[in-house]
Order: structure tokens, then C-alpha cells, then sequence
């Protein structure tokens, strides 16, 4: 057992030493802290609850926020998401970028491309004037509904329209009786920015004017996305750095205003 005594203390460190190494690398590499949180912490907290994510989500703010108060709602998943459980939602700082952006964009048609818990979808509405309408898509019909549940704990307003855009967006004009969209936040996977906005742009639905703002274009990033809104004489296009939701990692958001 001496004998073993080197050894073990050996592989102790070296186990110590890749630890700390993985650790390091989730907390400052937007690859690494996706792969660790979606793909392992995320299916281990699922096993051990027997619950998912977005019901722990919403079962914290039923708990600790003020019903119809969404600023305690955003609150809430912000503290739950820092402290507690990681989540891809836009996050407070990011977040602070999209309040700025609907400000001043004042929109009174508005399509959301990703809604899952309705994070996003809270922050957006509670800036909009009234009769302003706001359209989320959604393909995971849980996570619909989990949105469902916090917009509604935030007295808000919003329809989750529940099915792929690729699907959705082309039944827009005619379903929602909707001309144009003034704002459109693009949030979903992030293969698909530049195949819903070309769709957009066929089906008609943006006018000169129409603001695009896209997350998520550093980490993981969308880079056909960026190249097509930067080279095209269509889109006056600016990039906002920040960082990656709950996490010192570097990522940005893209706002484009559609010309013609
Ligand atoms: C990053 S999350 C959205 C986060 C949300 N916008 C927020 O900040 O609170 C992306 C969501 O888009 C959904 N999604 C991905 N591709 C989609 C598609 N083609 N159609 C509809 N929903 C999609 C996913 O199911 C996921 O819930």
C-alpha cells in the first residue's frame, strides 16, 4: 500500500489538474460551456428531478415571482439561471441591448423566431405600445407551453404560435392577417437565421424600415448569417459585443435595418 501511496497522489493531481482545466475552459470558451451545460449538467439535473429544464424554469418563478409583474418575472429567471442552472435564454446584459433596440424601434408588429421559455418574449412585450401585437414561434410544443405559463405570470399578452418558420412563416400573411413586421428578433437555431430571413424577405413581410435584431451571432455563432447582412445592399447592418447569457464568454448581437 506505500508503494501505491506515489501513484495515487499522482493520479490524484492529474485528476485535480483536468478538473480545474475543464472548469476553466466552460467559464471562458462559449464551445466548451454549451457542450457542458446542454449536453451533460442539463440531462443529469433531468435524471435526478425527473423534470426538464424549462418546468424547473417555471416552477421557480411560480415560487419566488410577483404575479403580473413581469420585471420580477425576468428577475427571477435571471437569478435562477446565474446561481442555479444555466439556460439559453437572452439573458439581463444582452438583454439590456434588446430593450434598447424595441425603444427605439417602437414596433407595433413583432415576430419572435425562438421563444422557449419566453424569456425574450417577456422582455419584448412589457416595452411594446399599446395595441402592439407580438408573434412568437416556437417548435417544441413543452417548451410552448412553459412560455405560455410565464407570460402569463407576467400579465402579459403574446401568441405562441407552436411549429417550425420554415413552415410557420410562409402562413403568416394569411393566419395573422399581418402586412409587415417592424421588428423581428431572431433567436432560434442558429443554422437557420439566414434561411427564415431569406424567407422574410420572399413571403414579403418586412418593410424599408423593418429592424432585425439576431443573438447569438459570436456564440455559437451564424456566420452565413452575418456575411449575407453585411454585404447586402439591402441591410444597413451593426454589431453590438457583449457576452454569452449568465457567463463570461464573448458574444454579440446583430441589428439590421432592412432598406429595400
Ligand atoms: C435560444 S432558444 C430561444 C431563447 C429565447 N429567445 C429567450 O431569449 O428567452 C432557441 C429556441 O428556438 C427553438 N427553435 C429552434 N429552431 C426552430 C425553428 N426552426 N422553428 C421554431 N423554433 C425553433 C428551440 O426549440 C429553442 O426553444
Amino acid at each position: 500500500m506505500e508503494k501505491m501511496l506515489p501513484v495515487l497522489l499522482v493520479l490524484g493531481a492529474v485528476l485535480v489538474a483536468v478538473l480545474l482545466f475543464i472548469l476553466h475552459r466552460v467559464r471562458t470558451d462559449g464551445a466548451w460551456a454549451l457542450w457542458w451545460h446542454d449536453n451533460h449538467l442539463e440531462k443529469l439535473k433531468d435524471f435526478l428531478s425527473g423534470t426538464s429544464r424549462p418546468v424547473r424554469i417555471l416552477h421557480h418563478v411560480q415560487k419566488v415571482a410577483q404575479y403580473g409583474d413581469a420585471q420580477s418575472v425576468l428577475s427571477a429567471v435571471d437569478s435562477y439561471c446565474s446561481k442555479i442552472e444555466w439556460a439559453m435564454n437572452v439573458g439581463d446584459l444582452k438583454g439590456q441591448i434588446l430593450d434598447a433596440v424595441v425603444l427605439e424601434t417602437r414596433p407595433h408588429y413583432v415576430l419572435e423566431l425562438g421563444t422557449y421559455c419566453g424569456y425574450s418574449t417577456v422582455r419584448i412585450a412589457r416595452l411594446l405600445p399599446p395595441g402592439a401585437r407580438l408573434f412568437s414561434i416556437e417548435m417544441n410544443p413543452q417548451y410552448a407551453q412553459v412560455a405560455r405559463e410565464i407570460i402569463q405570470h407576467a400579465g402579459l399578452d403574446v401568441d405562441i404560435l407552436v411549429g417550425c418558420t420554415s413552415d410557420l412563416i410562409p402562413q403568416l400573411k394569411k393566419k395573422l392577417d399581418i402586412e409587415k413586421f417592424d421588428f423581428v428578433f431572431i433567436d432560434h437555431w442558429k443554422v437557420s437565421y439566414l434561411r427564415d430571413t431569406k424567407l422574410l424577405e420572399e413571403c414579403d413581410l418586412l418593410r424599408p424600415g423593418s429592424v432585425l435584431l439576431a443573438d447569438n451571432v459570436t456564440c455559437p455563432g451564424a456566420p452565413d448569417y452575418l456575411h449575407y447582412m453585411r454585404t447586402s445592399p439591402r441591410y444597413e447592418s451593426q454589431y453590438f459585443p457583449s457576452r454569452l447569457e449568465y457567463l463570461q464568454v464573448e458574444d454579440g448581437m446583430e441589428k439590421s435595418v432592412f432598406l429595400a
